[in-house]
């Protein structure tokens, strides 16, 4: 059987996200699994090569997993003839130099999310790379979670009548970093440095209400930072420059209205760190990143507003679980293997930087939506 060696060079691997889903749960377990098998029989058999600004990181780490190429320069790495695609998880505010540079050396890209601080640039990376003639993909890994996927199914298979709302709850604590460490980077909290809420939670929320949903044609946002001061990883406290939470409204065709609240300054008494409530006219669903639960129009119980007596009822108890009927491996590796047979064999993948880019309009419509203090129509951003 023929074993096509394809070489990726991955960039900001040291990185949470880097390392854990595209790294280990991703190219990784594609290696572990024997590759990636195409429609011609042929096996796709990932080759990384590690960039990274810490030569003692990316030294340790390419030891730990018996790995050899690894490089700080990656203008070299990408001058690579046997590397074929460009992966960027570095901070968000160093992406687009990077893309433009490995656009530029001819290498197909994909991306974490957001592609862009902004749309403009957003855009202007899609176009570059659709004239280069690569190839071109973004992240979009909430979509491939259990309990969406099966919500994706509930919406498919008609089971919600006329959809009327759908209400999303998302966040955690994160701590300060005073008396415990926090549990994500500093950069988050500091606008300067690419961090905020609205710009990594809305570039999520813009292909989830639309690849399950329908489009987005407006957004009203309040933001708020409402912790002003946090302490970074080494110990020095700063000042918050950036939204720690946004409470989002979206309306989408069909009359259907969004509400999202994405927050790092709650605490958590739900079932899942994010859920999403979806109301129609034949039934509901609540779905989280692993499960969904249903109540059928039929099924649907009365209760009477009293406030003199003691809730009788259990609500959750009148849900049904949904059942998985498939295998759901991790979310990221599905993506990536989707893009790697795009790549490989022309397979047809959706998630673009088209599809980035409205991601990005979206978190900065939000912004503006929060600064200006009113609703705002989001324009059709074309091809
Ligand atoms: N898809 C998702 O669910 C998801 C979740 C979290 C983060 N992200 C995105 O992934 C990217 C990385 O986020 P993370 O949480 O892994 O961050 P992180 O801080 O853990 O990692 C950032 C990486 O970028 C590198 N880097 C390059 N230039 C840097 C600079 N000037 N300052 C600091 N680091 C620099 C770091 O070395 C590190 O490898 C961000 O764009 C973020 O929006 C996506």
């Amino acid at each position: 059987m023929a074993r096509r060696p394809l070489g990726i060079v991955m960039n900001g691997v040291t990185g949470r996200m880097g390392y854990r889903q595209h790294l280990l749960r991703s190219i990784l377990a594609i290696r572990d699994q024997g590759g990636l098998r195409l429609a011609d029989g042929t096996v796709l058999w990932p080759e990384p090569v590690l960039v990274g600004r810490s030569a003692d990181k990316l030294r340790a780490l390419a030891d730990r997993h018996g790995l050899t190429e690894w490089t700080t320069d990656l203008n070299a790495a990408l001058e690579r003839s046997d590397v074929e695609i460009y992966f960027d998880a570095q901070v968000t505010s160093a992406r687009a130099a990077a893309i433009r540079a490995a656009v530029a050396a001819g290498k197909h890209v994909y991306t974490e999310k957001p592609l862009a601080e902004d749309t403009g640039e957003a855009v202007a990376l899609a176009r570059l790379a659709d004239e280069a003639g690569v190839k071109h993909g973004v992240v979009q890994d909430k979509l491939f979670l259990p309990g969406l996927r099966k919500l994706k199914r509930l919406v498919d298979g008609g089971f919600f009548g006329r959809i009327l709302s759908v209400r999303g709850e998302f966040g955690y604590w994160v701590f300060e970093g005073d008396w415990q460490e926090a549990q994500r980077p500093s950069w988050n909290y500091r606008a300067e440095d690419g961090g905020g809420i609205i710009l990594d939670m809305f570039a999520h929320w813009r292909y989830v209400l639309e690849d399950i949903f329908a489009p987005v044609r407006s957004v009203q946002c309040l933001g708020a930072t409402h912790i002003p001061e946090r302490v970074d990883e080494n110990g020095k406290t700063y000042t918050c420059t950036a939204d720690d939470a946004a409470y989002g409204i979206f309306e989408l065709d069909g009359g259907i209205v969004a509400q999202i609240n994405s927050s790092w300054t709650t605490r958590v008494f739900r079932d899942e760190l994010v859920e999403f409530q979806v109301d129609g006219t034949e039934g509901s669903a609540v779905a989280g990143l692993r499960r969904c639960r249903v109540q059928h129009r039929a099924m649907t119980p009365k209760p009477v507003w009293n406030p003199d007596l003691p809730v009788t009822e259990k609500f959750r108890d009148q849900w049904q679980e949904v059942p998985d009927n498939a295998d759901f491996d991790n979310g990221f590796k599905v993506q990536w293997e989707m893009f790697l047979r795009h790549v490989a064999e022309d397979a047809e993948f959706t998630w673009d930087f088209y599809a980035g880019a409205r991601g990005v309009q979206l978190a900065e419509l939000g912004l503006r939506s929060w600064r200006e203090g009113r609703r705002i129509e989001i324009p059709d951003l074309g091809r």
